[in-house]
């Protein structure tokens, strides 16, 4: 049985990631490690089929940890570690990059070094080992109307979080070029699907509208981002994770560009059909003052993964927001019960002028 330690295994890549892998490995066992941050929680790896949920372990340790980070990997002995554990929320950076530091890069930088220690053998690494950088389309920075970020791009990025990410993927290329590490770094676009923490964007929209309250859309919502399911992700992830060249970076991406405006109006249409509410309306939108340094467009061209690993996505958009506004329908209960008052200080913190009236 090959052991693989997910990092950040539940939030909400990684706790879809987590799922996925149990499901589509029976000989894994999986070793999560995640600090509990307000974005991870552990209902998000509740309700594992039985035969799953036993090759599964969780321990609450911080990846900056190096002294607990070295106790896991000495007590498993993982082959694969796919580092998920991130600070991941734009604005937060922006009221506290320090924090993104820490764990984004020194915590990449310790399971580095634990991987080094753990897998080194006399004429270079174990067998089948390989840690895998969870990174995102960000690190390119931002894009005019014309073109697509390839695996060759210049690392640009343009906010704290996307610089400790583009930080840590260095560092991660860096420990292969030096010391020879097999690693790969995965750069995705922007994910959706269920678990996902009511401060994003889809989850944040759908929770609201359906609380009739206002869709906050930032500056003139003419932001172009590029939208996959998190199961075409994780899918990937696993693709790279069992055969990538060691020392290679693929893009990972939907191929749906949108305008986050057109995203909220058509969630809203979508969200109105399937709930029957005449108040679920694109009134409901309002204009807020824009994020300071905020990117315009991303679009990925993914065709490295497609040619070298056949990875193509599979979740149709129109389908995949579908399923997505009926999960979080169906799950109000979770979704209430992880909006923590940390997150909700900083709601009314960052769309203070929406908040009158609105309730809970
Ligand atoms: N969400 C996206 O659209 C997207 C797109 C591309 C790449 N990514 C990358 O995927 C990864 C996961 O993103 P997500 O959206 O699931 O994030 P998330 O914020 O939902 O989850 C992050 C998880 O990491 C944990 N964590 C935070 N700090 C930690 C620490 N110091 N030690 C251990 N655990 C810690 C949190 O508790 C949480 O469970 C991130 O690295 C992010 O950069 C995300």
């Amino acid at each position: 049985m090959t052991t693989v330690l997910v990092t950040g295994g539940a939030g909400f890549i990684g706790s879809n990631y987590v799922r996925h892998l149990l499901e589509t490995e029976p000989g894994a066992k999986v070793v999560v490690i995640d600090k509990l941050t307000y974005a991870g929680n552990l209902a998000n790896l509740r309700d594992l089929p039985s035969g799953q949920a036993g090759r599964l372990s969780f321990h609450k340790v911080d990846v900056a940890d190096a002294p607990a980070v070295a106790e896991v990997f000495s007590r498993f002995q993982p082959r694969s570690v796919v580092h998920f554990a991130a600070e991941s929320h734009v604005d937060r950076s922006i009221h506290e990059p320090q924090v993104f530091l820490k764990t984004n890069v020194v915590g990449t930088q310790v399971l580095l070094d634990a991987c080094r220690e753990s897998w080194k053998v006399s004429d270079g690494w174990q067998e089948g080992t390989v840690f895998l950088q969870v990174s995102t389309d960000e690190v390119y920075g931002t894009l005019g109307p014309e073109g697509r970020f390839t695996e060759d791009t210049p690392l640009a990025p343009r906010s704290p979080y996307s610089a400790s990410k583009a930080a840590a993927d260095m560092l991660v290329m860096a420990y292969h070029n030096t010391y020879g590490l097999p690693v790969a770094v995965t750069r995705c676009s922007n994910n959706y699907g269920p678990y996902q923490f009511p401060e994003k964007l889809i989850p944040l929209m759908i929770r609201n509208a359906l609380n009739h309250e206002p869709l906050p859309v930032y500056g003139d919502g003419r932001q172009v981002r590029d939208w996959l399911h998190v199961e075409d992700h994780c899918r990937a992830l696993e693709l790279v994770r069992r055969r990538a060249r060691p020392g290679s970076v693929y893009n990972i991406g939907g191929g749906t560009e949108m305008e986050n405006i057109e995203l909220v109006k058509l969630l809203v249409a979508k969200l109105r059909e399937v709930v029957a509410d005449t108040a679920v309306d694109e009134g409901l939108i309002r204009h807020v003052t824009d994020r300071p340094g905020h990117d315009r467009r991303y679009a990925i061209d993914a065709s490295r993964i497609g040619d070298e690993l056949g990875w193509r996505p599979q979740v149709a958009f129109a389908d995949g927001l579908e399923r997505t506004i009926r999960w979080y329908i169906e799950h109000t209960d979770w979704l209430e019960s992880i909006i923590s008052g940390e997150y909700m200080d900083f709601y009314e913190k960052n769309y203070r002028d929406l908040a009158p009236g609105r309730a809970g």
